[in-house]
């Protein structure tokens, strides 16, 4: 159960987090001028164009448009959430998070805690057992040994051995004030059912360490050494506080980095194949703990890379396996390939034989999108000549592609399928409609069911909002390199970085103007700004309509009326609302009662300053009008917004006008138009003063 972080304490953490020091704790920043820099940890680059900018507390990653406040940074590098990453804040500057916490929860993470340190100890212990005793040495060691382990592998992996004994690890654990609770809580141990003796579960094993994607040691998994014996080959610890198998992927801790790198996942079957693999140089591999593909793996492993790699034995299990698993993944819009090893072959033996190179060129060449296995698969099956083979294989491989959520992306599948079987596109369609409409029956009776369930949950459940990653926002394609556009940025070091002008390549023009006008609100709230109406050029002012804050004006301008793009218009409502109470707005602040959306939209938003490159103008960009003159720019900006708004008030007139039959309405409708259409050229005139200067 997520823990309930309070207001007052998010804002604290929001206030003690410098930016300059989290990203320092993980990459090599450089200063520059007011800035810093270092290479994207999101790409492979040689230039740096990740910025941090301490004055705005804020990073901004070129080379993928990421862009955030610390928190963010947390989560979108480490994958956190967002409840993580603030606890991980809060950890760095000792604020403390208990106070809020109820006796019981108190408990339960003190409980939590011990178990964590319970399961380190005895991981290293298994450890000191298998490299420091005669016997595990003799046995564990040297089976390890056999199987190609090396050194490095084996104290990376944190890899161990369970003597064979009753009460070894519990007697050593006793000793060092281990209490028996705890002992039993991590599944280490349990009671003898006869006479109550506390018994250790794993003896005469070898054993496998399960750290969750932060390293901490979860549980363990423990395999036998002789095979004649008849016991399981793996036992694994059972579910306790801090372990659930439906949770982990065994492996993330150490692959998690190159996942995200390579920007794909190897999903194995075994702890031996995610070894095997990792210690021969290929480093993006998971593994399930033996069981099948659950959901919450897959919402883990998405966090680090959308495609995976499914590598599974080539038997019936095998395929099964892959044949379900690769149906909830794709349900999560992840891009799925499938590889079969050779029959006998498992990962572990087949990268032993051929190396990583034999490895990868089997898996280049033998390795097929989901979709396209699922039908090979099926067909191979089918009776040669069975007409209602391909029947079946139609509608079993629409029920997977009415599971992809992007309907472009199952149109291209649809193609696909009726290329592959020689079938006619709408036949395919139409099996496709079919498996629509079941799923959607089925999804319904699925919400319904768990409705009822959440609505039980969320009376306790947190109040922070604990939201999807923000969305990346795409650096625009067709741009010239960021070196290019800012040299200064990128060679002597002056302050000279500037947000990619999106707008001028966004063809929603008026959403463009939403962003304008709550972009000078994010930037200079409190900016002392003077209005005049019709000004012209040279000519002193000397009435002003307004003086006062950038932002009061903006709000006071905009508080009746919508904007188009429904996200920036709830910003605007929210802002609103907040100045209204507080009487004005401090960004740092308002960003700490955020979700992770809205923070990673408002930070866009935020521009590093300033200065622009002569470069633009070789390359036909028009600069961005920067803010020498905030009176003017904001001024414009309402103009232009309230411009717009009339002109579709004026068209929605004129087609109530055409569609009126009323005569005495007409009149007032006529009337409300002249005054709309007085109001347009009365703005026109006083923009064409501020824009065509
Ligand atoms: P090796 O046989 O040593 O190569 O191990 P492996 O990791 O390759 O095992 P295998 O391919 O046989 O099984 C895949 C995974 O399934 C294992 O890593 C375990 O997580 C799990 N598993 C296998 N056998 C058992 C078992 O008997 N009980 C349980 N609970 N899990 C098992
Ligand atoms: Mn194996």
């Amino acid at each position: 159960m997520a823990k309930r972080i309070p207001p007052e304490k998010v804002e604290e953490i929001y206030n003690a987090a410098d930016i300059v020091e989290i990203v320092g704790d993980f990459l090599q920043l450089k200063k520059r001028g007011t800035n810093y820099f270092a290479l994207s940890p999101f790409t492979n680059e040689k230039t740096p164009s990740f910025a941090v900018s301490p004055s705005k507390n804020i990073f901004k990653d070129f080379s993928t448009g990421k862009g955030g406040n610390a928190i963010t940074f947390l989560m979108d590098l480490e994958g956190m959430t967002y409840v993580e990453a603030l606890k991980y804040v809060a950890d760095k500057y000792n604020i403390a998070l208990e106070l809020e916490e109820t006796y019981e929860e108190v408990e339960s993470k003190d409980v939590r805690d011990s178990l964590y340190i319970l399961n380190e100890w005895a991981a290293k212990w298994f450890n000191r057992q298998l490299t420091e005793t005669e016997d595990g040495r003799k046995i564990g060691l040297s089976y390890f040994r056999e199987r190609g382990m090396l050194e490095g592998t084996i104290k990376e992996f944190m890899l161990g051995y369970a003597p064979d004994q009753w009460e070894a690890l519990s007697n050593e654990a006793l000793k060092n004030q281990f209490n028996e609770e705890y002992l039993v809580g991590t599944g280490l141990c349990f009671k003898s059912d006869k006479d109550g003796k506390l018994l250790d579960r794993f003896k005469g094993r070898i054993m496998f360490p399960i750290h969750n994607h932060l390293g901490k040691v979860l549980g363990f998994g423990g395999r036998i050494l002789d095979k004649s014996q008849k016991a399981a080959k793996y036992i694994n610890s059972p579910e306790t506080e801090i372990y659930h198998k439906s949770k982990v992927l065994y492996g993330l801790y150490f692959s998690k980095n190159r996942i995200r790198d390579l920007d794909q996942a190897i999903l194995v079957e075994g702890y031996m194949d995610v070894i095997s693999l990792y210690q021969n140089g290929i480093t993006n591999v998971v593994a399930t703990s033996g069981t099948a593909l659950t959901d919450d793996q897959i919402k883990l492993l998405k966090r680090f890379s959308k495609n995976v790699l499914l590598i599974y034995d080539a038997d019936n299990a095998g395929i099964n396996a892959a044949l379900r698993g690769a149906d909830l993944m794709i349900e999560q819009e992840l891009a799925v390939r499938v590889l079969l090893l050779p029959p006998g072959d498992d990962p572990d033996s087949y990268v032993k034989a051929n190396g990583k190179s034999g490895f990868e060129a089997y898996s280049q060449e033998k390795s097929k999108d989901f979709v396209e296995f699922k039908i090979d698969h099926l067909m191979a099956q089918a009776l040669p000549n069975d007409p209602m083979a391909k029947t079946t294989v139609i509608h079993e491989v629409a029920s997977t592609i009415s599971r992809i959520p992007d309907p472009v992306r199952q149109s291209v599948y649809v193609q696909f399928t009726a290329e592959k079987l020689q079938v006619a596109e709408p036949v395919v369609e139409n099996a496709l409609r079919q498996a629509l409409l079941s799923k959607a029956k089925n999804d319904e009776r699925q919400a319904r069911f768990d409705k009822a369930r959440k609505d039980r949950e969320s009376a306790q459940n947190s109040q922070l909002q604990i939201g999807k990653s923000p969305p990346a926002n795409d650096y625009p394609p067709d741009m010239p390199p960021l070196e290019v556009l800012y040299p200064e940025a990128f060679a002597n070091g002056e302050t000279a970085i500037v947000t990619p002008p999106r707008e001028i390549h966004s063809t929603g023009l008026t959403i463009s103007q939403e962003r304008e006008l709550l972009r000078l609100l994010f930037n200079y709230p409190s900016a002392p700004i003077k209005i005049a109406e019709g000004r012209v050029e040279g000519q002193e002012v000397k009435d002003y309509i307004y003086e006062g804050p950038l932002a009061n004006y903006l709000i006071q301008e905009l508080e009746d009326m919508d904007f188009d793009d429904p996200v920036l218009n709830k910003l605007k409502i929210q802002v609103t609302e907040h100045i209204a109470q507080k009487g004005t707005i401090d960004v740092n602040q308002y960003l700490s009662h955020q979700g992770p959306d809205m923070i990673s939209l408002i930070t866009e938003l935020l521009t590093i300053p300033i200065e622009v490159s002569k470069n633009w103008e070789k390359y036909d960009i028009k600069a961005p009008k920067m803010d020498e003159n905030l009176d003017d720019a904001v001024y414009s900006a309402v103009m232009h917004f309230k411009l717009k708004k009339i002109k579709q008030l004026l068209k929605e007139t004129h087609q109530k006008i055409k569609e009126n039959q009323d005569l005495e309405k007409l009149d007032d409708l006529l009337k409300v138009y002249a005054h709309l259409n007085n109001l347009k050229q009365e703005l026109s005139k006083e923009l064409g003063i501020v824009i065509h200067q």
